[in-house]
């Protein structure tokens, strides 16, 4: 493994929107990558871990790139439950968004690490899975690499104690954690969903949950009553790798005052 530092900042479910109410989840986003770009040092690359737009309309898809193609650092796209697949590869296929690949799940290999992306999209439910071939993919994928890697999929692959949202996370989690805790290099577990920032450990690695750019959810521990949303601060994680040691930074946006970088 090499000895060199690298900083991935995550951000995830911006859910963009068409409509009389685009304005505000793009305008979230915009205003996460403009404080991100104002760090100093710059982040290597940031990670959306999934529902990039809230219906998976068509012409979503396009007004979201017209806004992360002006953005001057590497951005690398995960599919969530709200999106819809064909639409964001019409999109983005074949773009540096998606690896310069025409596909959801595909790596892309930086100097100091590697970003492995998953896509944990069900065509029938709003929970995720990934199946036994993306999970052979995976393990072959980290087999060939001996760097540290940052392993990114929309849903959290075990429960985090909110019980509305455990019964739609991936529902092939103990399948992951089988592929994970076979090789040492994960540093971590980039996920989404929640719209809350968590933290756990998982099959010797640890997974990471950003909130959203756009909307939190409630830390609704009952069972008999679904969720709310908050306007609470909106923010992302930054995953700072030296190494292989990795520490995990949240900071908000909204409600914040700090420099914006403009693009
Ligand atoms: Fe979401």
């Amino acid at each position: 493994m090499g000895g060199g530092r690298m900083l991935v900042a995550h951000l995830s479910d911006p859910h963009f929107r068409t409509g009389p109410l685009a304005g505000e989840p793009a305008a979230g986003l915009h205003r996460a990558l403009g404080r991100i770009l104002a760090l100093d040092p710059q982040p290597d690359c940031v990670v959306i871990t999934g529902d990039l737009c809230e219906y998976g309309h068509p012409d979503a898809y396009p007004e979201m790139h017209t806004l992360i193609s002006r953005f001057p650092l590497p951005i690398h796209l995960t599919t969530g439950n709200h999106d819809d697949r064909d639409a964001l590869l019409k999109t983005f296929g074949g773009t540096a968004f998606l690896g310069a690949t025409t596909a959801t799940r595909y790596t892309v290999d930086y100097p100091e690490a590697t970003i492995v992306v998953l896509d944990s999209k069900r065509s029938d439910s709003p929970a995720g899975h990934l199946g036994d071939e993306q999970l052979a993919w995976l393990d072959d994928t980290l087999d060939r690499r001996d760097m540290p890697a940052f392993v990114c999929l929309h849903h959290p692959p075990l429960p985090v104690g909110i019980p509305f949202l455990d019964g739609i996370r991936l529902d092939d989690g103990p399948a992951l954690a089988t592929v994970i805790s076979r090789h040492r290099n994960v540093v971590r577990i980039l996920a989404g969903h929640v719209h809350r920032v968590i933290c756990a450990p998982f099959a010797g690695s640890m997974v990471a949950i950003a909130p959203s750019t756009y909307r939190q959810s409630e830390l609704c521990m009952r069972t008999d009553r679904m969720i709310g949303y908050l306007a609470e601060p909106t923010g992302y994680l930054l995953h700072l790798l030296t190494g292989s040691d990795c520490v995990t930074h949240s900071a908000p946006v909204s409600h914040a005052g700090a420099l914006l970088g403009g693009f």
